[in-house]
């Protein structure tokens, strides 16, 4: 069995049953004639104790590979623990060692290491507890995220990565190139200049969002949904950045009021911050009690979120700012919300998860549509406590002349959105979505402080280390 399952197992039934345990020896105790290991399987956040007497280990040839992170394999005999730390222990008979590991080499073998030495030793970071809790706490979150999605009748679509538009248009995007034939390869033709930098022959991207190609599929399958890695050159040195991240984007058909968007978005999360997760108590061990308490609080469901325009917004921080001078700039109407500012509205003025709607035209990308009075669009923004915005959506303009006139006005290139005014063209719906920053969901609610440690591989400005 895995250890969770062993643990899952209640004792009577299990003890005295031989087991087998594959896993890693995490700490290791000596005393005169008996030795207790520390035993990790990365099945659940829970390890088991192994007690191995010296007969045991006198019997093993290589009695040198218990240390701290060689890889084994034991059998023995489940059976009560008297130690104050677990119920159950495994008493060794055999042990096969699969893989030794010098303690003097072994790179994270102290316990306790900064954040940054572990970024810089990303392969073997995984073995550490809080690397090895958020990884299985991001499977348990896209789990009950694609459940949530499913019971609500999405269709989970596999969208492209490779793509010919900046559906963001923030002129962010990592272009693509195809990969140039080595000379080595002589009897392949060499390719020409143009075909090196382009998808063959055609300037290409990694996606920023799925959202148009969502879009695409949305007007036949009408509620579709991906999780989706998404790629931005941002240069923001950011506890909230990833060059590479992950969104999980909703896009459906016959949406009409921003509230009904809203509304998917909040119980969505909810249902996140609801899931029982045998990994929050350990992520949540060093943060305060006022954010677990604020977690607490955004996660009841006969409580909705709060929400306020962006223009309502604004008044507010105004008048904070004329009368404390707090923040560093001052907001204006027309002018992006700064991140502080953002914080500010969720941990100060609403006290928790608050959707800002109805940005002004001018901050936001073409496909949002027009609200009747010109100059705002009907869309929102998520923002959270200690966090600032972790969904941002819309609703998506339908309206076939008011569209090629955002495309325009936008400075973008007709022909390259050809496809995407068909939509409107051939039966269009009216239609919204949202996407879901997954790496900063996971950092809102697991309480990380920054996103690098959000991700078991983290790419951000200047940094991929394998
Ligand atoms: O607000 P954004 O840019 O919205 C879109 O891309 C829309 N096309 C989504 C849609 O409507 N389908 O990004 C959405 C979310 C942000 O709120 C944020 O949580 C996350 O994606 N995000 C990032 N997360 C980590 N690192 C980055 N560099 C991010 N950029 C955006
Ligand atoms: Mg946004």
């Amino acid at each position: 069995p895995t250890i969770r399952q062993l643990f899952q197992t209640d004792l009577v039934s299990f003890k005295s049953k031989r087991v087998q345990i594959n896993g890693w020896v995490k700490s290791i105790r000596r005393q005169k004639r008996i030795a207790f290991a520390v035993i990790s399987d990365g099945s659940s956040p829970q390890s088991l104790q192994a007690v191995f007497t010296d007969v045991t280990l006198a019997k093993s040839t290589c009695y040198r590979s218990l240390t701290n992170g060689s890889c084994v394999r034991l059998s023995g005999v489940l059976s009560d623990s008297v130690g104050p730390e677990q119920d159950r222990e495994v008493q060794v008979d055999a042990v096969e060692y699969l893989g030794e590991c010098d303690p003097a080499e072994y790179p994270i073998a102290k316990q306790s290491l900064t954040v940054e030495y572990l970024r810089d030793h990303a392969h073997l970071r995984a073995r550490t507890v809080p690397v090895a809790s958020m990884i299985r706490f991001r499977d348990q979150t896209q789990r009950t995220l694609r459940r949530f999605f499913e019971d609500e009748d999405f269709t989970y679509v596999h969208t492209p990565i490779i793509t010919a538009n900046d559906c963001e248009g923030a002129g962010d995007t990592f272009s693509v190139t195809s990969s140039p034939t080595p000379a080595t390869h002589s009897q392949s033709q060499a390719p020409d200049k143009e075909k090196k930098s382009h998808f063959f022959g055609r300037p290409a991207y990694l996606t920023v969002s799925s959202q148009l190609h969502l879009e695409a599929v949305a007007s036949s399958l009408a509620r579709v949904y991906t999780l989706s890695p998404c790629f931005r050159a941002e240069r923001s040195q950011t506890g909230r950045h990833l060059s590479e991240f992950w969104m999980l984007e909703a896009e459906w058909a016959f949406a009409t009021q921003l509230r009904d968007l809203c509304d998917v978005v909040e119980r969505s999360i909810k249902s996140v911050l609801n899931q029982q997760s045998s990994e929050l108590p350990a992520l949540h061990q060093d943060i305060p009690d006022v954010r677990k308490a604020s977690l607490e609080a955004a996660s009841r469901w006969d409580k909705s979120w709060a929400s306020i325009s962006y223009t309502d917004a604004v008044a507010e921080l105004q008048k904070y700012q004329d009368a404390y001078r707090k923040f560093r700039f001052d907001p204006t109407w027309g002018g992006p919300l700064q991140s502080e500012h953002e914080r500010w509205l969720a941990e100060q003025l609403v006290g928790g998860p608050v959707f800002v709607t109805d940005y002004p035209t001018s901050l936001k990308p073409f496909y949002m549509r027009a609200n009747e009075n010109g100059n705002t669009v009907a869309c929102f923004d998520l923002l959270v406590p200690h966090l600032g915005e972790i969904v941002g959506g819309s609703l998506r303009e339908e309206r076939l002349p008011l569209l090629e006139e955002a495309v325009k006005l936008h400075g973008l290139d007709p022909e390259e959105y050809g496809w995407y005014l068909d939509l409107r063209k051939y039966g269009g719906a009216p239609h919204g979505g949202f996407g879901l920053g997954f790496d900063r969901l996971v950092q809102w609610i697991s309480g990380i402080e920054n996103i690098r440690e959000c991700i078991p591989m983290p790419r951000y400005a200047g940094r991929m280390l394998l």
